[in-house]
Parts: structure tokens; sequence; C-alpha cells
């Protein structure tokens, strides 16, 4: 990210980005907006799937004891019964008098006396009308009664009596299919159940681009453990997975830390949570999350169901509820940690500036650009051409014959491109591409026949 930028000025310039090369638009704009939700345009959804894939490779597939589910969004609403959620997954919000502007009340206490009063709407009343808030919209300080709102998006269902939910998260689709799991796939505890997904919260607030936003993604991992067990090892461990998911992601250690919540802010069920937040422009804030959630989710399914959800250790005789472990992802805030950590305004030579994304190349959404050096010239295109075609079954690709390569070259920066392969006539007299860096801006000289082991030395 760019330094001694004001937090406006920096996450304009990711909005504009975002918007000008095809990463996420406003949606239904045509419509002049709806709800601050978001489309993802080709790039963007291009650099969302890899870092999906990412996830996936790290948490899923590259483990053993780690089984992935896709659950619906819509689920019986006992289940959120169950969860808590029907009844109390509430914001406090607070309307201005005078400027009629709705607010989140603890987000408002909490920056005008620094207390985090999430939950408690008495002390929130309190000191809302004790004349210390004043409105950040029009400076009044005449507030309505605050109040809880429901988060849960509401819908019906044909042949369903009463409101049916969009799910608040992902995790709930998954507890519900733990017996499945143990009778299809056996495993042995610890293990773990993940899913990705769309999630929904009706917000009283949204705001700061896709950071909050109504309709996103997760990428969720429960993972299962024997009471008995010590569990601080598996919390940090898991956690540190988390840390070097960051990493994946291009967010340096510096950039994060963690935020462990206060024991008395904790569930009555939980032994510890833990935020990784990220220094986003308008203030380090919650990028992921791992919490301890005990046998909580597990017993009240069983309460709720009538079934039982345990576990049978053969060895040990016994039966038993298991615990779990809980990282959970937001895959938009992780979109755009990633995009606001790899941009960069860059000077190049005395006059010129660049603007680049110095994504990791495992996020990029293309890997190489190929270029012939003029359009009108049929032997470039069509070398370059068959370059373009040979590279795209190994790579994402894009062929660009438009505009001068200067043109070129900064539209891929600005995508997060790291190599731009032009075809000029040494092509046809030597043999040889030039091949561009995207971070150093280098170029040099390589043999076409060369090209693929070339890329796979760097990918
Ligand atoms: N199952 C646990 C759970 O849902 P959470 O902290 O409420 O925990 C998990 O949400 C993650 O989902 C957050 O760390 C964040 O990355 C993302 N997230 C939550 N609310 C969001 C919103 N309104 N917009 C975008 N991402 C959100």
């Amino acid at each position: 990210m760019e330094k001694n930028q004001t937090s406006d000025q920096m996450m304009d310039k990711i909005v504009s980005l975002a918007k000008r090369r095809g990463f996420i638009f406003p949606a239904c704009e045509i419509y002049g907006g709806f709800g601050s939700s978001y489309s993802y345009g080709p790039y963007g959804l291009a650099l969302k799937n890899n870092i999906k894939a990412l996830w996936w490779r790290r948490f899923v597939t590259d483990r053993d004891e780690v089984y992935g589910i896709d659950g619906p969004i819509i689920l019986n609403p006992r289940l959120w019964q169950a969860s808590g959620h029907t009844e109390g997954f509430n914001d406090a919000m607070v309307d201005c008098k005078k400027c009629k502007k709705r607010f989140r009340a603890d987000h408002l206490v909490a920056e005008a006396t620094g207390e985090d009063l999430e939950g408690d709407l008495e002390k929130l009343n309190a000191v809302l009308h004790s004349g210390r808030v004043v409105c950040p919209f029009c400076g009044a300080k005449d507030w309505a009664e605050a109040r809880f709102l429901s988060l849960m998006f509401k819908t019906e269902m044909n042949g369903i009596d009463g409101p049916v939910y969009l799910r608040p998260e992902t995790a709930g689709a998954i507890f519900v299919e733990f017996n499945n799991i143990l009778d299809t796939m056996r495993p042995k505890l610890p293990f773990g159940i993940a899913q990705i997904g769309k999630a929904f919260r009706n917000e009283i607030v949204t705001g700061n681009f896709i950071f909050r936003v109504r309709e996103f993604e997760q990428m969720e991992l429960e993972y299962f453990f024997d009471p008995e067990q010590e569990w601080e090892p598996l919390f940090e461990k898991l956690l540190s997975e988390q840390e070097a998911f960051c990493l994946d992601l291009g967010l340096p250690a510096e950039s994060r830390r963690r935020y462990q919540h206060p024991q008395e802010k904790l569930s009555h069920y939980s032994r510890k949570t833990v935020d990784i937040e990220y220094t986003f422009p308008f203030g380090m804030q919650e990028l992921f999350g791992m919490a301890h959630r005990g046998d909580f989710d597990l017993k009240r399914h069983a309460e709720f169901s009538g079934q039982k959800l345990e576990y049978f250790d053969q060895q040990a005789g016994r039966r038993f509820v298991p615990h779990v472990l809980e990282p959970t992802f937001g895959v938009d805030r992780a979109v755009l940690a990633a995009l606001l950590s790899a941009y960069q305004e860059e000077a190049v030579g005395d006059k010129e500036e660049r603007i680049v994304l110095h994504l990791p190349f495992k996020l990029a959404p293309v890997k190489i650009a190929v270029f012939p050096l003029l359009k009108n010239k049929p032997e470039l295109v069509a070398k370059a051409r068959e370059i373009y075609e040979d590279l795209r079954s190994s790579y994402t690709c894009e062929f660009d014959d438009n505009g001068n390569i200067g043109k070129r070259y900064r539209r891929q920066d600005e995508i997060g491109t790291p190599f731009c392969l032009t075809v000029d006539f040494d092509t046809l007299e030597k043999g040889e591409v030039t091949v561009r860096d995207r971070d150093s801006m280098q170029q040099e000289k390589i043999k076409t026949e060369t090209i693929k082991d070339y890329f796979q030395t760097k990918f």
C-alpha cells in the first residue's frame, strides 16, 4: 500500500482501479446501484477464484484430515434457533434525530469513548444520551433510542410455514453434516470439515467498499478434536496457518496483528477468540478470525434435532461430543487486503508514473500477456497467436494487440500480470521474444524454444 496517503484517497484509488480495470463494479449501476452490493468483473472474479483455490489447497486438499462440503444457503430454520442466530444475531442501531442517518450504536460509542459496549443496549443508550457522542454526519448530539436489529435476511419457501433465512455464516451448514461425514469418511479425531460459500447479513451500515457488505463469501473450517486433548497447541497451529495464508495473499507480517478478545467478552462456551487484523486504510480491522467454540454447536444441534452428534473412540471405548476450533475467513476482505497490499504508484524515469499491482504470482488474474509488436503486421500477429495458444494450456494468458506497447504494459501492470511477452521482428529473424518482468520492468530476450522452460522456472 502507498504510504502517506489519507485513508479516503487510498480507498478511492483502489475503488477506481477496481472499476476501471474490470475487477469490481458497483452492482446494478444502471439502476443507480443497490444496497452497497458489488459485482466481480472478469479480473476480480479470477483474483477471487485464485484466493479460494489457494485456501482450498492449503486447508483441504493438502491435508488428509479435512473434508470439503458444499451445503445449501437456505437451511432448516431450526438450525438457526439452535445456533442462537434467530434470537441473538443482532446489532444495536441508532438514528440521528436531526439528519436521520442510521449508525451502529456500538461503533459510534467506541469511536467517541474507546469503550467496547457491543451488545449492551442499556450502557450504549446511557453513553449516547450523555451528550458525549456527536453525529459524524451533521454534528448533532440528538439521538433516538438505540435498539437491536436482526442481521438475518428473511425469506419464504413454498411448503414451509414461517420464515426461512439466508444463512448468515457457512458454519451452520457444516455442523449439520457432522454425522454424514463420520459415516461416509470414517475420520479419526482431530478432523475438519470445510466449506466455501456465500453468507448474508442484513448489516445496519455497510461501507469501505467490499469490507462490509450484506452479501459476501466465507471460507470456514470446523476442526473437531477430543476435549481430553490439549487444545492450545492445535489452536496455535491453526492460527499460524491462517497467518501463512495471509502471506499467500501478499500481506506481510508488519501489516497485520493478532487481537485476542478479552475473557469477559467471550461467549460462555468459548475459551479463546483471536482476530487477525489487517492495517486497512480506515484502520486496523478484522480480516479473519479464529475461535474455540467448545461443544456448544454439536450439543445445541443435538438438542434441537433430537439426534446424537457424537464421536466414538473405538480404541478407548469412549463416546463423547468433540470440541471444535473454527478458523474463519472472509473472501471479500481477503480480496480487498490483497489489492491494497499489492497497489503501488511508482516513478518510471523522470517524467512518467505507473500504477502496478505487485500481486503474488498465484493470485494474478493473468499470468502472461502476449503481444505482437505491431497490429498491422500479419506475420507478427500470427506468431504471437501461435505462442499464446501454446502457453494458454498451462497458464492463464491474455492476447493484446491494442495501442502501443507502452500502453499495453501499463494496462497489464494495473491488473498485476507478472510477465508480458512481445513478438517482434527478432522473433521472425532470430527466433527470440522479449519478456518483460512486471516488478523490475527489466526486459530480456529469450529463444522461442525455451519459452515454456523459462516460465516453468518463474511460476
Ligand atoms: N462462523 C464465524 C463467523 O461467521 P464472523 O467473524 O462473524 O465469524 C467471519 O465472520 C469472517 O467473515 C470475518 O472475519 C470477515 O472476514 C467476514 N465478514 C463478516 N461479516 C462481513 C461483512 N458484512 N462483509 C464482508 N465480510 C464479512
